[in-house]
């Protein structure tokens, strides 16, 4: 083993600032987190950090859906992450946001040294665009028929029935996810990153062992499909970074999201006295560089991560750990069968100490996916960490306390069985490092067993009716409470809230792996308080239960894509046009005779509007912001003329004007009195 101090640096994915943190998350911060836990104990510097994604149209429409701005949300996901993160003793050295001033340099300055290497490369191209909304659609917005199978309601990527993959201007019917109105076909200017340049780079690295094998192989097929080049930018509205020297276009979220774990680094390093940020990424950096990650994400992390990094001269990372997904007793999460548990869901009914343990006893080094069988979960952890580890301390501790007023003997009587301990403690650590963690956990639980043998052999609480063994009763209690203290020990970076806890029974400070050789002689422990409960049936079912109203309570709105987004209030001031362009509008004033809701649609109100003789029938996206029954008989304007346009739910014959950022931050343009239904608006 090397006793030299390493220096490490770690993260996990971003977690994005959209949604809340899910047990399903959690495979992958209590797997990272055990690492890192398990690297301070050997004496290493280990740092560990983490950041919100916040960037991104999921999180602009989110927002927008909400009635606030981005910026709130972010806040608010903010706090909720890291008081999750911090109930489940996810310890990170910094957490911070990709919306940062730090991020928003390093995001510049490496798409700067990029294109300045002449690695960036401008195209336009055709995209979806939502006429209504003004904004162009990621493919997740467009929904439509499958044009293999014909399965209504599928994402412009792929269908879920079937499982076809196309691209969104094959799907039958789109229409915006949005808005609702049918999507156009427009162009626009995209910045992409060259990623072909890289390729001589990217091999080597990619078969430098810095990945699992299962990894490596994946990278074999993409490049022998050739890689691609990436767009990284996108169109207003967006809520991001605006390219320095291209106004309007924003930087994809994938392509700030990874440098956030850079731009956390950067703001640990502004609030830590000599932590050097070139210590750790600079080009010969002697540092360690790890990112664990869900094997969704391997080809950002492995080929535009390493490659952006190596164009801009910054260090590749030593090594990508990627795991697989988590499978709740054998299926998807899903929110109907209650087992989409949300972090804040499980904290409220079960221990955290309960999940970290068992994820750790399932975690090997693969990117296998892993289960949470919940029976075995309460199984596991009963018999476990309850009856076999916790055990041994409460076999021991009463005597140690009640007649010897907790002191231990002055030697070990057993050191031979000591001595074995520490060997397997070798091993342990062995496999903590290659993060099979199941394994670690196999070991220790093997040596709990033979210190509950230990006990069962030597028989305390006869000893303890015999006249004149004092001595001998104190050895055996003593030698079980230090075989406890290196279990507690091997199990610390799993178990940290338990360890702190027993630690504070034994009298002792915060082990450390070099610690652990040392047994604890003559030495005075505090009162045992048990160290944990087993978990009971009943708390899983109202975990459950508890999972499944948390969908009951999300309202169908809350679901839906929003009307409009508070970015489009900052939105600057159109080209201008000639006078007589603007004449070709038709606008009128229409009394809204009728307003009705639209069955399926989200977003939009079926608007009978009244020119004065002439009805049409307008769909408006502004029902997050008007009941129908206050529209009706209400004056405004509308664009008479507009070709009508066919969407998912009928023709709409034309478009009512309303102003504001949308949600419920809408207003539809209302005319002074006096104005007439089917007026001209000059
Ligand atoms: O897939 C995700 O959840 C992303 N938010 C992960 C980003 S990881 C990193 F690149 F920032
Ligand atoms: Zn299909």
């Amino acid at each position: 083993m090397n006793n030299t101090p390493r220096k490490i640096l770690v993260t996990s994915a971003l977690p994005y600032a959209n949604g809340p943190i899910h047990i399903g998350h959690l495979v992958e911060y209590i797997q990272t987190d055990i690492w890192v836990r398990f690297q301070k104990m050997r004496g290493h510097q280990c740092l560990y950090v983490c950041a919100d994604d916040a960037h991104g149209t999921p999180i602009m429409l989110r927002a927008r859906q909400e009635g606030i701005t981005p910026e709130q949300l972010i806040a608010r996901m903010a706090e909720e992450h890291q008081t999750d993160f911090a109930e489940f003793r996810v310890g990170f050295d910094n957490y911070h946001s990709t919306h940062s001033a730090e991020n928003q340099w390093f995001a510049n300055t490496i798409y700067e040294r990029n294109r300045d290497g002449g690695h960036i490369a401008k195209r336009t191209i055709t995209q979806a665009y939502d006429p209504l909304e003004r904004m162009f659609l990621p493919d997740r917005f467009i929904k439509g028929t499958c044009p293999k199978c014909g399965a209504e309601e599928q994402y412009g990527d792929n269908c879920e029935v079937c499982g076809a993959s196309y691209s969104p201007a094959e799907l039958k019917n789109p229409v915006s996810a949005v808005s609702g109105a049918t999507p156009e076909q427009r162009e626009s200017d995209h910045y992409f990153f060259k990623l072909a340049d890289f390729e001589a780079m990217l091999k080597q690295w990619t078969r430098g062992g810095h990945l699992q094998a299962e990894v490596a192989n994946k990278l074999d097929e993409w490049f022998e499909a050739g890689l691609q080049e990436w767009d990284i930018s996108r169109d207003a509205p967006y809520f991001g970074f605006e390219i320095p020297d291209h106004p309007g276009k924003y930087f994809y979220v994938w392509l700030d999201a990874p440098i956030g774990y850079m731009a956390s680094f950067k703001h640990l390093c502004d609030n830590t006295e000599g932590l050097e940020f070139n210590d750790f990424w600079a080009p010969d950096a002697a540092a360690e560089l790890y990112h664990f990650i869900g094997k969704d994400i391997i080809y950002f992390h492995t080929l535009f991560w390493p490659a952006m990094l190596h164009g801009a001269g910054y260090r590749t990372p030593d090594a990508i750990f990627t795991h697989g997904f988590l499978t709740v007793d054998g299926a998807k999460m899903s929110k109907s069968r209650g087992t989409f548990i949300k972090a804040r869901t499980y904290l409220d009914h079960l221990n955290p100490e309960y999940l970290r343990y068992y994820f750790a006893a399932k975690l090997g080094a693969g990117v296998d996916d892993i289960d949470l069988n919940l029976e075995d979960f309460a199984q596991r952890v009963n018999s476990d960490l309850v009856g076999k580890v916790v055990n041994i301390a409460s076999r021991c501790a009463g005597f140690v306390s009640k007649r010897f007023a907790g002191r231990l003997s002055e030697t070990l009587s057993e050191q031979a069985l000591f001595d074995d301990f520490i060997r397997a403690g070798n091993r342990i650590a062995d496999h903590y490092e290659k993060r099979e963690f199941s394994r670690a956990v196999r070991e220790i639980m093997a040596l709990a067993d033979r210190a509950n043998q230990y006990i069962d052999e030597m028989k305390p609480w006869v000893v303890a009716k015999q006249e004149g063994e004092e001595p001998a009763l104190q050895a055996i209690c003593s030698m079980g409470l230090n075989l406890f203290r290196l279990l507690i020990g091997y199990l610390r970076p799993i178990l940290p809230a338990t360890a702190e806890a027993a630690e504070r029974f034994l009298g002792i400070e915060p082990l450390t792996w070099a610690s652990l050789t040392t047994p604890l002689n003559g030495h005075t422990i505090g009162k045992f308080k048990p160290l944990m409960t087993r978990v009971e049936p009943k708390q899983i079912e109202a975990m459950l239960a508890h999972s499944k109203e948390d969908l009951a309570a999300q309202s169908p709105a809350a679901e839906a894509g929003p009307a409009a987004d508070s970015t489009l209030a900052r939105e600057p001031i159109a080209e201008t046009v000639q006078f007589d362009d603007f004449t070709k509008l038709d606008l009128r004033v229409a009394r809204i005779a009728k307003a009705e809701e639209v069955d399926g649609a989200d977003k939009l109100l079926r608007l009978t509007l009244d020119l004065d003789g002439e009805t049409r029938n307008v769909f408006a996206g502004i029902k997050s912001a008007y009941s129908p029954e206050e529209l009706e008989g209400k004056l405004t304007v509308m664009v008479a003329n507009l070709a009508p346009r066919k969407m998912r739910f009928g023709v709409s014959e034309g478009m009512v004007l309303a102003a504001g950022p949308g949600g419920r931050d809408l207003y539809i343009l209302n005319p002074d009195e006096g104005a007439q239904p089917g007026m001209r608006v000059k």
